[in-house]
């Protein structure tokens, strides 16, 4: 493994021209909001070079910026300030956890922290070491068999917390939500932003969940996994030196290292440290069908009919919100899906199964004793509030007139909602749930009358985030939930609802965390019928597969738009090699499943979609190894090929296990069909 050396990041002595000798490549970002100039980037004690390379910094840290360390705590060594309110000493806590899993964590003295000789003398005969430089400045993690992972600069203020490690290569993989447009990384100054948001897939923009976790893989092969452990708004900036910027607005740095060396024992041993990924039901490993927009029941029962006719496999119905009373949850439409209840059973007595939608909002505004679902929620006290911590935090989203947002991480809320999914299946005999919205979504930016004006609603520093916003489209930073402010668990609420919402059952959920894959499948969200769109769903289920959510998979034939034959043909061939293999469109879209198209389309599809199930048993196998020694089920070449520098790159085709490789068809026209 070669290291850079930490020496190597942002010098800035003497004149401008001196200062522009430091290679472009080395910059640290001094200034990571928009709007750097020479003055306020000099007004903050950094270094101003101007460069036109795309998104390199010109404002960029000098080498004695940050903390320097004094083995137990740090203390400040510069003046450099970059939201002010910046916090010394802090202190570093460094515990050998397994033999392959070290953790560091960085809190403010006398609040986290728990002081112990640094590093901890390590009782367990460890394949790594932790070291100081001479000067106690920089330390490094050290796989002892081969060489480092350095980690530099630091920054700890009460919201702005920054940590700077270079990393040995550039086959860096995972960090999410984003839609990445390669598997493995471009480092050539690229910024994530990671806080949940219901928002399309589109490339660079944070989207549902949220997972700090990135793997490399170091020039002799040897891969290693690091964890940020955090749950406030942050971004990683990736440069080409290389290294890896982390910036977060709260909570603390905690990190994990996992030491492999294997790509495979980086995620067994990740998922050890996170939860282990859910052994799903049989059944759920079927084809899916799904859509927004069957006007009513009769609709569905033609398409399941169709589907039948065609003898495509076909083991799960879906229902979207066309079902609800209004969009109302936990209610059926009882004009166009009347006889609901009946035909859930009659599909339950074929041998199928049945998904209903769920969504994360309650409207407050039925006549009251008529809506139970808020009459109880209301009598149980199990809303998120506004920041008084008493009156609920009012949005709007799909229910007629207003909504207020169930608070997952109250126990109470926990009773409540087992409550009505238990009645409810009273009325309709589901066998999973769909949960969706659950960033929380909300059309408002933040709820009514709007976000107060405090540090907490506007930070000194936004991530690089869509909107710069923690308040689009979901709840003010200052709402209270039972764990704390929404600031810090914002994106955790995803994660709650899985966890309070089943195990064995399915559960497929919109918005994740590090750990949901105990608990849920994820489907990729509202992607568009495009033929990149296809492609980047391969990236998508790989990465989720490195964040322990092996059941994964993306909209077949595309969500947004209408689809084409021939791209659907060819996506519905890829797609009955997703784990979660599901067709799913969006209201207002011609129809797209499998049996729509006639009988040539119907004829391939059924002969995919048969490789898929003469295959269940080695899948469930997967499923199996991967629930009790977390490996991933989907996996990129790089992952078994690992020596094979030209595998590192390769997104176009995957395997399920060690044994067997999909190579789709991902271009239009490639050949007559
Ligand atoms: C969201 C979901 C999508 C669903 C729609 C209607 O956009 O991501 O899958 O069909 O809401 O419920």
């Amino acid at each position: 493994m070669t290291a850079v050396p930490p020496s190597a990041l942002g010098h800035s002595y003497g004149s401008s021209t001196e200062q522009c000798t430091v290679p472009v490549a080395r910059r640290v970002d001094c200034h990571p909001q928009p709007g750097a100039t020479q003055e306020n980037c000099e007004a903050r004690g950094c270094t101003w070079c101007a460069t036109d390379i795309p998104n390199a910094p010109s404002c960029f840290f000098s080498e004695d910026s940050g903390y320097g360390y004094s083995l137990v705590t740090l203390d400040k060594r510069s003046t450099v300030s970059l939201f002010g309110n910046d916090i010394s000493p802090i202190v570093m806590d460094v515990e050998f956890q397994t033999k392959d899993r070290l953790r560091f964590k960085v809190s403010i003295l006398g609040e986290d922290a728990i002081i112990r000789p640094t590093p901890h003398q390590p009782t367990i005969d460890a394949n790594y070491d932790v070291e100081f430089s001479p000067d106690s400045s920089r330390f490094q993690v050290k796989r002892k068999s081969t060489g480092t992972v350095p980690l530099v600069d630091m920054f700890f203020s009460n919201q702005y917390l920054q940590i700077t490690t270079a990393v040995p290569s550039t086959s860096v993989y995972g960090f999410g939500e984003q839609e990445h447009v390669s598997f493995k990384h471009n480092m050539d100054f690229v910024t994530y932003g990671m806080f949940s948001r219901d928002q399309a897939p589109t490339p660079l923009a944070n989207l549902y969940g949220v997972h700090p976790f990135y793997m490399c893989v170091e020039d002799d092969s040897n891969a290693h996994g690091v964890l940020l452990l955090n749950s406030n708004a942050q971004d990683v900036s990736l440069s080409p030196n290389p290294s890896l910027t982390f910036r977060t607005i709260g909570g603390i740095l905690d990190f994990y290292v996992f030491l492999g060396p294997t790509p495979e024992n980086v995620i067994q041993q990740y998922t050890e440290a996170i939860g282990r990924p859910h052994m799903p039901a049989y059944w759920s490993l079927g084809f899916h069908l799904s859509r927004w927009g069957y006007p009513s029941l009769d609709v569905v029962k033609e398409t399941v009919e169709r589907m039948h006719q065609y003898d495509i496999p076909f083991d799960v119905q879906h229902f979207d919100i066309d079902y609800m009373d209004r969009r109302l949850d936990f209610t059926y439409d009882k004009t166009n899906y009347a006889g609901l209840p009946e035909y859930i059973k009659e599909l339950k007595t074929e041998g199928m199964h049945s998904v209903i939608i769920l969504d994360p909002f309650i409207s407050k505004d039925e006549e009251p004793g008529t809506y139970r679902p808020y009459d109880l929620g209301q009598e149980m006290g199990v809303w998120i509030n506004n920041s008084d911590g008493v009156t609920p935090a009012i949005g709007k989203s799909l229910p007629p007139g207003y909504s207020v947002f169930p608070d997952y991480t109250n126990p109470r809320t926990v009773e409540w909602w087992t409550q009505l999914c238990l009645e409810f299946k009273d009325v309709l005999d589901y066998d999973g749930i769909w949960i969706d919205m659950n960033e929380p979504s909300n059309d408002l930016t933040g709820q009514l009358p709007g976000c107060a004006a405090n540090d907490i609603n506007n930070p000194p520093y936004i991530p690089s985030i869509t909107g710069r916003s923690l308040s689009q489209k979901t709840l003010c930073p200052d709402s209270k939930t039972y764990l704390g402010e929404h600031y810090n668990t914002h994106s955790l609420f995803g994660c709650v609802v899985q966890q309070a919402t089943g195990k064995r059952a399915f559960v497929l959920s919109r918005s994740t965390f590090v750990g949901s894959g105990k608990h849920a499948a994820h489907w990729l969200g509202d992607n568009n019928s495009k033929w990149k769109d296809m492609h980047y769903s391969i990236i998508g289920m790989l990465e989720f597969n490195l964040f322990g959510i092996p059941f994964v998979g993306a909209d077949i034939c595309g969500f947004n738009s209408n689809t084409t034959y021939e791209l659907c043909l060819r996506w519905t061939q890829l797609g009955s090699f997703y784990p979660f293999s599901r067709n799913h469109n969006a209201e207002g879209n011609a129809a797209q499943d499998p049996a729509v198209f006639g009988a040539q389309f119907a004829k391939i599809a059924r002969s995919a979609l048969r490789i898929r199930y003469s295959l269940l048993p080695y899948l469930y196998t997967l499923f199996f190894e991967s629930h009790v020694h977390g490996n991933t089920v989907v996996r990129s070449l790089m992952h078994e090929f690992t020596s094979d520098q030209q595998t590192h790159g390769i997104d176009t085709a995957f395997l399920w296990g060690p044994a067997f490789m999909v190579a789709p068809v991902l271009q239009e026209a490639s050949t007559i069909i």
